[in-house]
């Protein structure tokens, strides 16, 4: 076999490709279902009793979507671009990555029909069954063999950072899925009482922190400096910003629940650990950041940076609200208000979104010899999002401030219904601006991929 990095995908990367098709279709999918909850908000007897309708259900699966049906695959679909590329070989098995997206693409399935007939955990972002369960960490795990084989038979000895952070987010979360959904209790999936509660936000913070964020970094990584033609700023830098982001990022989920009665000294490392995270993510920026000095036309010029580029700014905005949020007195105003939900959207659509849909755009030329579909339909889907995002950001955090306010003033929750109804207007019109971000983004990726009528590069 031969180990020659291939040039185009007619000779190789066969799973980038099925990566990039799966995340662009199941993104419309789970905007759809987003679309529809936040239509719920707005007239919640809208769709009567239909029972696969109901709030309960869609909310998990659009939530289970956007992570596992858009942003992961997305992020994998580059990850499994880049790691051959760096290691200068080709991905050791394309027929295992290629029956790896077909499995992935079983498991999105099984995950909306389970969620939609009242199959459920209950747990958030752990909701899918225990068969399902399985099926993930089978996935990781033999995602994470082929990654190990093609570091062991690379022609490159250096083992670039990207490569670091792809690969330990693959085997990482083989470990965090299975604890996390307490997979060695079938019949239930969790534990019972504050434990459960502990074990379920270090999970879930951590598909957050240890999938989405070190995939995205990776890309970044890559993606910046190879648009710039520059070397990275500082390799030093991107050694310390990997080991700070595990030690420090790995076990603070616990400020996800600091209302609830969990022990105070677990509450002040997840508190102290969210302030202290401020280092892996500011060296990220400073070394992408100083990367691109003087060079900011060049990635405006190249629609997959530029997504990339302002996934990086929204990474900032995150990361100060985040350590904030974690604060017992900012979050006593904050928690179970709308302002979490402007948050994650930031990070999980600004952030980590942006940048798997930015390294798509980026690898697509590399996968097919020729350009993009259309730059000009990738650009409206760019601002498309952005606009959206950036209505959520403000709506919802305003929304959160009046709920959170009214709440501590000993209001009840449905007596501050009427004064949401706007907010949630304008959040589902923004929503719809995203959702014909992501149907663009399926055409374009699409029509790039098969339908390309553009001369080869
Ligand atoms: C410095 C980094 C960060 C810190 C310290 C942080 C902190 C927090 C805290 C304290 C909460 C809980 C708020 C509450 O329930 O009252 C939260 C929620 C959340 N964060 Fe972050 N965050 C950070 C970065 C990120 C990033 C990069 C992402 C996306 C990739 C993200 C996605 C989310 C999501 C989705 C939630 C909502 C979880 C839920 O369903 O309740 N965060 N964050
Ligand atoms: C691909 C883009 C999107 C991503 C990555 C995303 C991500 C998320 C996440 C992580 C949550 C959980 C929030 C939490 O528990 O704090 C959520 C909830 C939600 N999202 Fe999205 N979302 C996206 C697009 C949309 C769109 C287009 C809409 C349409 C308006 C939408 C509407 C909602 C609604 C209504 C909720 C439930 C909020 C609640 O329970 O109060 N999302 N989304």
């Amino acid at each position: 076999m031969s180990t020659q990095i291939p040039e185009t995908e007619s000779q190789g990367y066969g799973t980038a490709k099925g990566f990039c098709i799966t995340a662009s279709f199941w993104m419309v999918i789970a905007t759809l279902y987003g679309l529809t909850t936040a239509i719920e908000f707005i007239a919640p007897d809208l769709l009567g009793n239909i029972s696969w309708l109901q709030f309960g259900r869609i909310r998990p699966i659009h939530t289970n979507l956007v992570i596992f049906g858009f942003v992961t695959p997305g992020l994998l679909a580059v990850g499994h671009y880049i790691v051959p590329k760096l290691l200068r070989t080709r991905l050791y098995s394309e027929k295992l990555g290629i029956f790896l997206v077909l499995l992935w693409n079983i498991m999105l399935a099984a995950i909306v029909v389970t969620l939609a007939t009242g199959h459920t955990q209950g747990r958030e972002y752990a909701e899918a069954i225990w068969p399902i369960d399985i099926l993930v960490a089978v996935i990781f795990v033999l995602m994470f063999y082929n990654m190990a084989m093609t570091i062991k038979h690379r022609n490159e000895p250096i083992l670039y950072v990207s490569v670091w952070y792809i690969t330990s987010a693959v085997i990482l979360t083989a470990f965090v899925y299975c604890i996390g959904n307490v997979i060695w209790v079938p019949h239930a999936g969790a534990l019972t009482g504050i434990p459960d509660a502990i074990i379920l936000w270090f999970y879930g913070h951590n598909v957050l922190g240890l999938l989405l964020t070190p995939l995205a970094v990776g890309i970044a990584y890559y993606v910046i400096p190879s648009v710039c033609r520059t070397p990275l700023y500082s390799h030093t830098l991107s050694l310390v910003g990997f080991w700070s982001l595990l030690i420090l990022y790995s076990h603070i989920g616990t400020h996800h629940i600091i209302q609830a009665p969990v022990p105070t000294w677990l509450k002040v490392i997840s508190i102290v650990g969210s302030i202290g995270m401020i280092i892996p993510v500011l060296v990220v920026l400073i070394n992408l950041w100083f990367t691109a000095k003087g060079k900011l036309a060049e990635i405006h010029a190249n629609i997959g940076a530029k997504f990339v580029f302002t996934g990086t700014i929204i990474y900032l905005f995150t990361c100060i609200q985040g350590p904030m949020q974690s604060l017992p007195q900012v979050q006593r105003l904050t928690h179970f208000s709308n302002w979490v939900v402007a948050h994650a959207h930031m990070g999980v659509l600004g952030f980590s979104g942006m940048i798997a849909i930015g390294g798509i755009y980026f690898i697509l030329p590399r996968l097919t010899g020729k350009p993009i579909f259309s730059r000009a339909l990738a650009d409206f889907q760019y601002w498309m999002i952005l606009i959206g995002l950036s209505g959520f950001m403000v709506t919802l955090t305003m929304a959160g401030l009046v709920q959170g306010n009214s709440w501590l003033n000993g209001e009840t929750v449905y007596r501050i219904l009427p004064q949401m109804h706007m907010y949630n207007i304008v959040r589902g019109s923004m929503g719809f601006l995203i959702v014909v971000g992501a149907v663009i983004g399926l055409y374009n990726i699409i029509r790039s991929l098969f339908f390309n009528p553009g001369e080869s590069l």
